[in-house]
């Protein structure tokens, strides 16, 4: 189904060949000046540069050939030669009735689907997680349902960092204070039995308090580091009482962040971890020698990946290191393989942190001269920070890194708050009340993230972020709520929606929203920005509260009552659509 900036795009560029002209320069674009055109083609003064005439006789010509044309009210030359057009009603309301009976609220599919897997979240077990796995979350979450929505066949994976040397620190940390686990370890290493119900014992808080301080002092004491490469070393080896040990930690962990995932509104389809690759790096650093890609470097082995004309010097991926280990970037690699043998995808989306851009433009420039992808297949999607008000990427309250369950409990109890200032949800019952202060809590976040360009860095501000006022998630979820309780309403009054006839400027510019629904969805697509898509939430409720002002729904006789429901439940549908597809849940009331 074409939207009508396409079919209008169409028409004017048959005038232009007609008039033996480039046909592309007919495109049209939205206009200028909405109180006088809804769409202007400039092609006119392309066009009289390539053949030598003026623009506005150029121009008058092509008006012409689209007099006549039923879906056209005004055809216009404006000002040296721009073309202003003006949609007939007719035009507008079969448009929207379109929109209102396709599942689809008016969005197309990619005409070729592929196979794309994003790679987002990529939280650490014990590693606390900053503002760049938030990040990473809420714009992975946001590309992998669009893509999907879009026609492709989509999985994302949160790439859980569960291997290397944060697990021998932690392992060593968790020994060294619950002596019951160290014998058991101890006594599974030498290949003996043991009772392991002191692994069971050990929860995420241990892990979360035991982790800083590891890691504080592997930076400082040499024997405790040493220690700790150690155990890794024994870990990567499968010794068995390292190893279950390690199951456990994963667990609990994995659990957790699932669950703080999920009240985000972040599920991911795979909880594949570094780990899961660990047994095809021996076999790939073989392959990798055998296709004499490896070079020795001080006891390393690394890939040189610069290429000619590269603007600076970018440093080799490290494939072993002079310790033996396997690396972050290693793991990425032998990632790349693992999801070939089992996905095979024609697009691989790294969602993560710009800090992390050199990292992958090694590891992709490995990838391709091992053959592992195809040049363009992997693709780094970045972004900047969320920063504190002292412009630094955002802390808690005490300083420390984010923990995504206070986080979310900290913006809650912000909804709450804001709800009661409202009036909102007072009167619901208490579970309900909860709800929607979770989705208030979401939408704020989400939305504040989502609106920006995902490579512009913001200010983390709760109080803007959760105002029902203004540019922002609540508000939005306030639009829809209002629309719902709308259609209730027409409901219990018995009124039915029918055929949309479109007459009123208010009720234009709605119907024109509507159908800039695809053009904006294409463009999040493209450009990997769901920001497009969150501008389009915004402008979409905007023009809806409009048309709310300026017509009168209910009261409106019944052929004009029932296309003005019409019009206000494809409105709530495609919002809805285009919430959800930046990771929003939008509830039955407030
Ligand atoms: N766990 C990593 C970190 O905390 C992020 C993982 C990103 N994905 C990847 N394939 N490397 O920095």
């Amino acid at each position: 189904m074409s939207d009508l900036k396409g079919v209008l795009s169409e028409a004017v560029e048959a005038a232009f060949a007609s008039l033996g002209l480039p046909p592309e320069l007919g495109r049209v674009t939205a206009s200028d000046r909405p109180d006088l055109a809804d769409f202007q083609s400039n092609g006119a003064l392309a066009a009289a540069k390539r053949v030598g005439k003026p623009p506005r006789e150029i121009a008058l010509g092509v008006a012409e050939r689209l007099a006549g044309d039923p879906r056209l009210a005004g055809v216009e030359i404006a000002g040296p030669g721009f073309i202003n057009l003006k949609l007939s009603d007719a035009a507008l309301s079969q448009r929207a009735q379109a929109i209102a009976a396709d599942p689809r609220v008016g969005a197309a599919s990619v005409a070729e689907p592929r196979r794309v897997l994003v790679d987002y979240g990529g939280p650490n077990v014990a590693k606390p997680m900053h503002v760049g796995h938030l990040r990473a979350s809420i714009i992975g979450e946001s590309i992998k349902r669009l893509y999907r929505f879009r026609g492709d066949t989509v999985l994302g994976d949160a790439h859980f960092g569960d291997w290397g040397y944060q697990m021998g620190l932690l392992i060593g940390a968790v020994m060294d204070e619950a002596p019951a686990v160290a014998a058991a370890v101890d006594a599974l290493n030498a290949g003996e039995t043991a009772d392991t119900a002191a692994f069971e014992a050990v929860s995420l808080s241990d892990l979360d308090r035991l982790y800083p301080e590891a890691a504080a002092k592997g930076k400082t004491d040499t024997d405790y580091r040493d220690r700790a490469r150690k155990i890794t070393a024994g870990l990567q080896d499968r010794q068995p009482g390292y190893f279950q040990l390690w199951k456990r930690f994963r667990n609990v962990t994995q659990i957790a962040l699932e669950r703080d995932f999920h009240a985000l509104g972040v599920d991911f389809d795979l909880w594949k971890g570094e780990s899961d690759v660990e047994d095809l790096i021996d076999p790939m650093v073989d392959e990798l020698a055998a296709k004499d890609l490896l070079v020795d470097d001080q006891g390393a082995r690394i890939i040189r990946v610069s290429r000619e004309g590269d603007k600076r010097e970018l440093p080799p991926l490290l494939v072993v290191s002079s310790e033996g280990s396997a690396m972050y970037g290693t793991t990425d690699l032998a990632t790349i393989l693992d999801r070939k043998k089992s996905f095979d995808p024609q697009l691989v989306i790294y969602c993560v942190d710009q800090r992390q851009a050199d990292h992958f433009e090694i590891v992709f420039r490995a990838a391709y001269l091992a053959g592992y992808a195809a040049e363009g297949e992997l693709q780094h999607v970045g972004f900047g920070t969320m920063n504190g008000t002292d412009g630094k990427p955002f802390k808690t309250r005490e300083g420390g890194v984010l923990k995504l369950a206070d986080m979310i409990e900290m913006t809650r109890e912000k909804a709450r708050e804001r709800l009661h200032e409202a009036g909102l949800g007072e009167d619901l019952p208490a579970d309900e009340f909860e709800d929607i202060a979770g989705k208030v809590a979401v939408a704020a976040l989400k939305f504040a993230d989502l609106q920006n360009f995902r490579g512009t860095s913001y200010v983390f501000d709760l109080d803007r972020f959760t105002s029902f006022e203004g540019k922002t998630g609540p508000y939005l979820l306030y639009q829809a709520v209002r629309v719902k309780s709308l259609l209730r309403r027409a409901v219990e009054a018995g009124a039915e929606a029918g055929p949309i006839a479109i007459a009123e400027p208010a009720e234009r510019e709605l119907a024109l929203t509507l159908d800039a629904f695809d053009a904006a969805l294409a463009e999040a697509y493209d450009r990997q920005a769901p920001n497009a898509v969150a501008e389009h939430a915004y402008r979409l409720s905007q023009a809806f509260s409009k048309f709310y002002a300026a017509c009168p729904i209910l009261q409106a006789e019944p052929a004009v009552r029932g296309s003005r429901l019409a019009l206000a439940s494809t409105t709530l549908a495609q919002l809805e659509r285009a919430l959800d597809l930046l990771g929003i849940a939008v509830p039955e009331r407030m």
